[in-house]
């Protein structure tokens, strides 16, 4: 039988997925192998990891390109994709955020820098107010900093990034985590291996969250 393929974001992630897999017994360590490979297989060779940019993960699962995937929430707000979501992963877990410059008060209509423009958009919408929303690609902190946005809408982990660049979070957006997705017809096709897959997984989520719970 062809291994599960399973697409995975490169990125800040991979350290915490490759210990999650190790934990339920599954070998994701190739991910961590420092090359240019971009197909990565398990040692028993039951998994074939896809390392994609982040929001080409939910693509190549809806498509049937690979059978499961490994994806931000961010990601799945920003489109709509078909796809089941068996399991919450519980790692990459961090904010979407408004910041501004500390200490100043945007506009009542302010422009917002962002790579999240559906999040964003829907956020301020939803509060009455009127924001020009610029896309932008990464680097999203420097958008306050030059004059291009009064605001930014992005994602906060430790902080470090908006202390380091004199800005300060005002609002929360959402929660955002990291989810396993899946293939809606492999997710039949393929139930028994899936269904191991997501069970093995399951329970080491379900472990780390009752260890952190207890601390
Ligand atoms: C993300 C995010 C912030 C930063 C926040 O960027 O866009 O810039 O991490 O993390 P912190 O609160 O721990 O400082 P990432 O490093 O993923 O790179 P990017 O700018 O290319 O998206």
């Amino acid at each position: 039988m062809r291994p599960l393929t399973v697409a995975v974001p490169k990125g800040r992630v991979t350290r915490s997925l490759v210990d999650l897999f190790g934990r339920a017994g599954l070998d994701a360590s190739e991910l961590l192998a420092d090359d240019r490979r971009l197909i990565r297989r398990s040692r028993d060779g039951q998994l074939a990891f896809l390392l994609l940019k982040p929001d080409d993960v939910p693509t190549y699962v809806e498509y049937g390109a690979a059978d499961l995937g490994v994806c931000g929430r961010d990601v799945l707000f920003e489109r709509r994709y078909d796809l089941l979501e068996p399991l919450d992963l519980g790692i990459g877990r961090c904010r979407m955020v408004v910041a501004g410059p500390t200490g100043q008060v945007a506009p009542a209509a302010p422009r917002v820098a962002t790579k999240y423009v559906r999040s964003a958009t829907d956020h301020f919408a939803q509060r009455g107010i009127v924001a020009e929303i610029i896309f932008v690609q990464g680097s999203v902190e420097l958008a306050p900093l030059t004059g291009l946005a009064h605001v930014i809408v992005d994602l906060v982990e430790t902080g470090s990034t908006l202390r380091e660049n004199g800005l300060e979070e005002r609002e929360t957006v959402r929660e955002v985590s990291t989810v396993l997705v899946a293939n809606r017809a492999q997710f039949k096709l393929r139930h028994a291996q899936v269904r191991e897959l997501v069970a093995a997984l399951g329970a080491c989520v379900r472990a780390a969250s009752a260890q952190a719970f207890t601390q």
